[in-house]
């Protein structure tokens, strides 16, 4: 594939040719930024989520989960600040009357500084072949250096004059760096101003009466106000955690590449509520254990880094997200925070309820701090997704279409194919079927020559392909054939279920996280 963009055009197109995502309404020309999970789609969507909420709830006996309503009382988003500070600082293009975060433009335009960095970096390590110390490059080569320092003094700026309100700053930085428009080149810029993300709606019949409310737009609030309900009613000692996946909204402004930013979105998030003082230790723990559960899918290490935040949210006393080497790039997948006691002390002010643990060791009751690990459900979708999609060279010069997804996440495990639709053939392979589906999603597929049925279940990620021939009606073995390998393999029916459970197993896949 050519470049990074026809790699995410071809991600977008495949999505659609079989079957996982589609534009939301496209009959009426969709709808901004959202989007429908078609028939496989859905699947590989319930499987992460199933895989994330294994790990986190079954796995642990310290954590629970919650599934927690989408409208809340609107003093929560009081209380958790993102009334007056869920907001993204944006400016206006007067000539092309285009919208941007004006946090992003400044990012992009340090991120255009990095490619120089690496471009250094990869001039050098040509020059200098095996004998290239790339940190030590990284630290003493002037130029580099110099666009280093660079970068940090515009990203340190930034953060401060975010943190201190002050928006002309912003301005002023854009316009001192010259940024211009993506789009038109113009740099007639408006002031910066905030703009709050979360959507409004009403509840209730008559205007009058009507209720102001929130679409919520994440769902850890769901759990911070059920804290005592789940501490008392589950008797839960601390270290504990609660865990819930549910839909989130967000009016996104800057609303592109596909699934990663959408206005309606799924998080699959845990609370771990600690002791105070303890929160730096669970908060590296956390970092930790959620990479290994990444590296467990088996996408490769080098697709996964740490960025450490230097602009804070205004719960938080550290954060870090792990990003992924999406197709456009390295970009946030999951955030893990160190939310303080932030978010329970502000709902016991708001709703004059006590929101405390009494610590039997201690002997005293405290407000825990918590340490917070969040994940989009579709960015994750996203990651994977992209990752498996593979144009692959043939030994015999032809191309093959492939989506390796990891077979624990695959929508179907097995297709079951009759080599020919006649002899008794079709039979064996529907029986085959009515058995292996009451343990797996197997699909049963008769259309085209074999050898086209292969290539349509490659590309659509079925990692296993069964095909039933005339052996099969002496001996009652049937063809297996691996979708990442090709290799085919002769086995005896009654077998299928324990080959296929190998290699589907949850168990299998997480274990490779200890
Ligand atoms: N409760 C903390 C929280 O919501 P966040 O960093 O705003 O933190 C957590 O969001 C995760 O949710 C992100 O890492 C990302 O994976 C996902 N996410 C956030 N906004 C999103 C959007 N507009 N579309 C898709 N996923 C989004």
């Amino acid at each position: 594939m050519a470049n990074q963009e026809d790699k995410f055009k071809k991600v977008i197109s495949h999505a659609k040719e079989y079957g996982y995502v589609f534009q939301s309404s496209e009959i009426y020309d969709g709808l901004s930024a959202v989007y429908d999970y078609a028939q496989n789609g859905v699947e590989l969507k319930n499987n992460i989520r199933d895989y994330w909420w294994k790990a986190m709830v079954q796995m642990h006996d310290n954590i629970v989960g919650l599934d927690t309503a989408i409208f809340m009382h609107p003093t929560t988003w009081k209380a958790s600040g993102h009334v007056d500070a869920f907001s993204d600082p944006l400016i206006d293009n007067k000539d092309s009357k285009k919208r941007y975060r004006a946090d992003v433009l400044i990012e992009d335009y340090c991120a255009k500084i990095e490619t120089k960095i690496n471009k250094e970096v990869n001039k050098a390590a040509k020059r200098f072949g095996d004998a290239f110390n790339k940190d030590e490059f990284i630290s003493t080569n002037p130029r580099v250096v110099a666009y280093q320092e660079k970068i940090n003094a515009i990203l340190s700026r930034m953060a401060k004059s975010l943190e201190d309100e002050d928006l002309a700053d912003v301005k002023a930085l854009i316009e001192e760096l010259e940024i211009a428009d993506p789009l038109s080149g113009s740099k007639n810029w408006t002031d910066v101003k905030q703009f709050n993300l979360m959507f409004g709606t009403k509840l209730g019949a008559s205007a009058e009466t009507a209720m102001d409310l929130y679409l919520r737009p994440e769902t850890a609030q769901g759990i911070f106000v059920n804290f005592s309900n789940v501490q008392k009613t589950g008797r839960m000692k601390i270290p504990f955690g609660i865990a819930q996946t549910g839909k989130a909204f967000r009016n996104e402004i800057v609303a592109r590449q596909f699934i990663f930013r959408m206005r309606e979105f799924e998080q699959m998030e845990m609370q771990f509520f600690v002791k105070p003082g303890t929160q730096a230790e669970w908060y590296e723990k956390w970092k930790e254990d959620r990479l290994k559960w990444h590296l467990s899918l088996g996408m490769g290490a080098e697709n996964y880094r740490f960025h450490d935040h230097e602009k804070l949210a205004h719960y938080a006393d550290a954060a870090s997200d792990i990003e992924f080497k999406f197709p456009f790039g390295f970009k946030e997948l999951e955030g893990i925070h160190s939310r303080t006691d932030f978010d329970l002390k502000a709902h016991e002010e708001f709703s004059g309820k006590k929101l405390q643990y009494f610590d039997h060791e201690e002997n005293k009751s405290y407000v825990p701090y918590v340490v917070e690990t969040s994940i989009g459900l579709d960015r994750m979708f996203l990651a994977v997704f992209s990752h498996s999609l593979v144009e692959e060279e043939l030994e015999n010069g032809t191309t093959r279409t492939v989506l390796k997804l990891p077979a624990v996440l695959a929508p179907t495990k097995a297709a079951i194919l009759p080599l020919v639709k006649k002899d008794g053939l079709p039979e064996i392979a529907h029986n085959i079927v009515e058995d292996l589906k009451w343990d797996f999603n197997v699909a049963y597929d008769e259309k085209d020559a074999v050898g086209r049925r292969y290539r349509r279940q490659d590309a659509a990620g079925t990692p296993f392909c069964i095909t039933v021939d005339h052996d099969t009606l002496d001996d009652n073995t049937v063809t297996i054939r691996h979708r990442d390998t090709m290799e085919q393999q002769r086995v005896k029916i009654e077998d299928l279920r324990d080959i296929i459970k190998q290699e589907v197993d949850v168990k299998t896949w997480l274990m490779r996280m200890l």
